[in-house]
Order: C-alpha cells, then structure tokens, then sequence
C-alpha cells in the first residue's frame, strides 16, 4: 500500500508542477500583456453568460450597470455573455423594452462561443461539479478576451472568482442569487431522500449515498473557497445570505441587496379603496373582497385559504359581505385538476356565494382587483422571497402571509415601530387575522397601510442602486500598489 501511496503522491506533483502551474503562469503572462496593451481607462466585467433571458436575474445586471454608469461616468462596463445570436444593440433593446431599462452605448458586450459548457444537459452525472468547471473553462475565454480591473459574477458561477482574482489580478465581487449547493441539498442526501438533487437509486442504496455525500461535501467545501475569494458578496434575501453564511463562512463581507421589484404600476393604486360595484359590477356592491393571488400549484395551499375563510365567515360579524377571490395563472392539467378539487372543496363547505376562483386574468384586471381589495392572502411556506406579498403592500392591500421565508424574514417587517401587514400559520390563525384585519380602526388601517407602501419601497429600483453602490464601493477602488 505504502509505495502506492508515494507513487500517487509523487505523481500528483509532478503534474502539478510540470504541467498546471506552467499553464498558469502562461494565462497569467498572456493576461497582463492583454491588460497592458488594453490602455489604462477602468474596466467592470460583469460575468452574466445568459444576459439576454430577460429574467428577474437579467434586471439586477441591468440595473446594476446603470447604476454604476450613473455614478462612476469614467468607467468601462463589460457584459460577458454568451448570446451569441443576438447583437449588443439587440439586448440592449430587450433590455428597454422588457424592463424599461436604458443604458448608454457605452456598455461593451464580450461574446463567448463556449456557454456550452455551463450547460447541465452536458453532465449527465457530477453535474455540479461538471458545470463548475465548465464555467472556469468559460471564464478562462473571457478573461483573455478582455481582462477587467474589477470582476462581478452576477449569475452564481463562484468558480470563476478564483481564475479571475489570481491569474486575472481583479478585484471581485458577486451578487448571488441562489447557493448553486445549499445544506438542504446535502441532507435530502443524507436523509436517502429522493428528489430533483438525489435519484431514486442513489437513494435505495446506503454505498451510493455515502460517495454521494462525500461528493456533495467536498464540492461544498470548494464552492466556500471559490467563494472566499469575493472581496464583497452581495445576496438577494435574508435566505440565501444565510445559506451562503453556512457554507462559504464570511459573514463579514456579505450583504442583503434586495433585487429591483418593478412595482411602478402597484404604487399608481390610491390608497382608498374603490368601491367593489364601480369594478366587478352590480352583484358585488357591498362585498368586502379578500384576494388571493397565486399561480394554483400545489405549494401554495390555495385549500387552507378556503379553509381558513370559512372559519372566519363563522367567527365574523356578518358573514353576508365577504368574499374570497382567488385569482391565478393556470399553467397546464395539474393546475387545472387543482382547481376543480378546490372548486369541490368550495361546494362541501358550501362556499359557492362567497368564492370565486378566475383563472389567466390580464394584469389590467389584476390591477383593479388590486384598487378594491382590502385584505390579501398569501399561504406558503418558505417561500424565498413573496413578490406577490409585495404587489400588495404596493397596492394599499393589507397583506396576511405565511409567518415563515421571505415574507417573515423580509418583507412584513416592522419599520419605524409601526406593523406593515400580518402573519399567520394555519387554520385558526389565518381566520383570526383576518377577523383582527376586518375590526381595525380606520385610523390603525391607515397607518398599517402607509407603512407596508414606505416598507415595500425597499425593493424599488432606486434602493437597489444605493444599496448596490454601497456595497461594492470597496471593491471599486483600486488596490494600493504596495500589495
Ligand atoms: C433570489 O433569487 C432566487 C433565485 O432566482 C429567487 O427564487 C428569489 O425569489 C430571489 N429573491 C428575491 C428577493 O427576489
Ligand atoms: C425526508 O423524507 C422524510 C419522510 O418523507 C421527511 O420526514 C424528512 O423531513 C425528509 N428530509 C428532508 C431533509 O427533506
Ligand atoms: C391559461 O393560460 C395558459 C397559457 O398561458 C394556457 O395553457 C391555459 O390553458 C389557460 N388556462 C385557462 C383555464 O384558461
Ligand atoms: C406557515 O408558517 C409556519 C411557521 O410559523 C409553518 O409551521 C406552517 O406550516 C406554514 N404553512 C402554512 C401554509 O401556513
Ligand atoms: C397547507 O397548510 C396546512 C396548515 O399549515 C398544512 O398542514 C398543510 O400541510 C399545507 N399543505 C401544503 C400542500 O403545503
């Protein structure tokens, strides 16, 4: 066994000397004489290889670019992306036109040709570990395609911190996300768990789930010292800083930057309700509306909703005004099989006058049903974040949440001492809330509900470039010569 070991070992630095670190310093050679031919004006790469998605993650890059072209005029931006059938003016459009964000021309776009290798239908099995290193492979690309000053990952690929601080010689920061490993994931494992991170064969057998957890840890491990490796770590909520705190151990350089919440249109609402018969109609005038707004999967529990109201129909003081509108998109069978099990539901509790269910509404009805609701209920748990829950806070709706995730952690937060919407956790709760909801004073509302409109501000677009600004500043500026 012993000469084994010395062979192994022997070899492994053999490589190591013979072969990687001359490749190194090769990258690193070719790197500076890029740096040094490019000229001295300062260069911020941001590394986001799906910037076109026109996803939530695409409108923090966007916003994060302008707010650093706003404020440090002298600087390059640098988009690192690998669409490489579209043009720069192309995403610059999608840009505008998706999230009514424009940027000066000064924004360079770097096109990689191998995105391919980030992709997880190329790594049937490790495929953690296979799209980590195939993001290393990608940012290998555009480092030697244009090596910035300062280096900001803002789609999670923390493997690519190292590659760009060592042989790179930037500064860098990241805005994560979502953890790309999180401590739940290793214990589905270790619990032989199966689910969309453990399959059932691993799960069946003792063996494969110890090589798996030994996989899963050592890759954790690795991830938190890519991580390290940020100088600031910026995190899209109270979740996922915690996560990251757990598994990369810098609590002193992370911090929550909430991500811009387009609720523009929500603010628009007055505050006063409108009379439900001006925008439902004639049936309805008098009725005090409860809104619930939700895609109808099974995760957000649209049964205790009617449960819950139907036992606060029997605690309240008449029962005759009020009524449930459960609103949400449909997205195919499953949905719509839920929502006949909770169309039976609604008719054994013997809810039909009091429930209505409207499927695929336009975000011009939603908006109405927004300006007459007075109460909005939300009911999952561990939700990340609850944008939904904000939309009504937005909208002068009071909102009942989940007392657990985004909305306990984030967004129904006291300000100033003064309560910005209600939390609940099941049957009994739910109904009491909003039977408490529906006895407020008129002068109690008010303040509720001018302090859920202050609070819900701290996700606008303007909060995040300060924030933003904040918490990359020291990463802007360059690095003392002496170091
Ligand atoms: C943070 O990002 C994750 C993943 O995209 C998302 O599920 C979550 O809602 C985000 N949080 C916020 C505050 O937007
Ligand atoms: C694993 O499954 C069991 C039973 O379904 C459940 O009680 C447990 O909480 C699960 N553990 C994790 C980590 O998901
Ligand atoms: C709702 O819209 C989706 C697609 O946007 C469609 O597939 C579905 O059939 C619609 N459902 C209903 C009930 O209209
Ligand atoms: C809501 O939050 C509590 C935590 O306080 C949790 O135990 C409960 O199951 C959650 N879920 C729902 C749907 O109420
Ligand atoms: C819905 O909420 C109730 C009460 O909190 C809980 O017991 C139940 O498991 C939840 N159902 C789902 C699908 O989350």
């Amino acid at each position: 066994c012993y000469p084994n070991m010395i062979c192994v070992l022997t070899t492994g630095i053999a490589v190591t000397f013979c072969i990687i670190l001359p490749c190194l310093a090769c990258l690193k050679i070719l790197v500076l004489n890029r740096k040094w031919r490019r000229g001295s004006q300062k260069v911020i790469g941001f590394f986001h290889p799906y910037c076109n998605a026109g996803g939530g993650g695409e409108r923090v890059l966007w916003c994060a670019v302008r707010a650093i072209q706003e404020s440090h005029p002298g600087v390059k931006c640098v988009v690192y992306t690998g669409d490489i059938t579209s043009t720069a003016s192309q995403i610059l459009n999608k840009a505008s036109s998706t999230f009514g964000i424009t940027l000066s021309n000064s924004v360079d776009f770097v096109f990689l040709r191998r995105r391919r290798w980030v992709e997880a239908t190329r790594y049937p099995i490790l495929t953690l570990l296979g799209q980590s290193m195939g993001s290393v492979w990608l940012g290998v690309e555009a480092l030697l395609a244009c090596p910035p000053d300062v280096f900001l990952d803002t789609m999670g690929y923390a493997f690519t911190l190292p590659l760009f601080k060592y042989i790179g010689g930037c500064r860098t920061g990241c805005y994560v996300h979502y953890p790309t490993i999180s401590t739940d994931m290793l214990n589905v494992v270790e619990c032989q768990n199966d689910s969309f991170n453990n399959r059932k064969l691993i799960a069946r057998s003792k063996l494969l789930t110890k090589c798996k957890l030994i996989y899963y840890r050592a890759f954790a491990f690795m991830y938190g010292v890519a991580g390290r490796c940020s100088e600031a770590v910026l995190t899209n909520s109270s979740w996922t800083l915690n996560h990251i705190n757990q598994i990369w151990k810098c609590q002193q350089i992370t911090s929550i930057v909430f991500p811009p919440c387009d609720i523009s249109g929500f603010l628009e609402i007055p505050l006063t309700r409108k009379p439900t018969q001006d925008i439902l109609g004639e049936k309805y005038e008098g009725k005090l509306i409860v809104l619930s707004i939700a895609q109808f999967r099974p995760e957000k529990n649209h049964s205790l909703q009617v449960e819950s109201f139907h036992k606060f129909l029997s605690i309240c003081e008449d029962p005759s005004k009020h009524l449930l509108l459960m609103v949400g998109g449909c997205r195919n069978e499953g949905d719509e099989s839920r929502v006949a099990e909770l169309k039976s539901l609604i008719s054994k509790l013997n809810l039909q006058e009091k429930v209505e269910i409207r499927t695929n509404i336009s975000f011009g009805e939603l908006k109405d049903l927004l300006s007459v609701a007075h109460v909005g209920i939300h009911t999952m748990s561990n939700e990340h974040f609850g944008i939904g829950v904000v939309e009504f806070q937005a909208a002068g709706v009071i909102a009942l949440a989940n007392n657990s995730g985004g909305p306990k952690m984030d967004i129904v937060k006291e300000i100033q001492g003064c309560q910005t919407g209600f939390l609940a956790h099941d049957v009994t709760t739910y109904s009491e809330a909003l039977r408490d909801i529906y006895s407020l004073t008129v002068e109690k509302r008010t303040e509720i509900l001018g302090s859920a409109r202050a609070a819900c501000k701290r996700f606008s677009e303007q909060e995040f470039k300060q924030h933003f600004l904040a918490a990359i500043s020291p990463v802007l500026v360059s690095r003392p010569k002496t170091e």
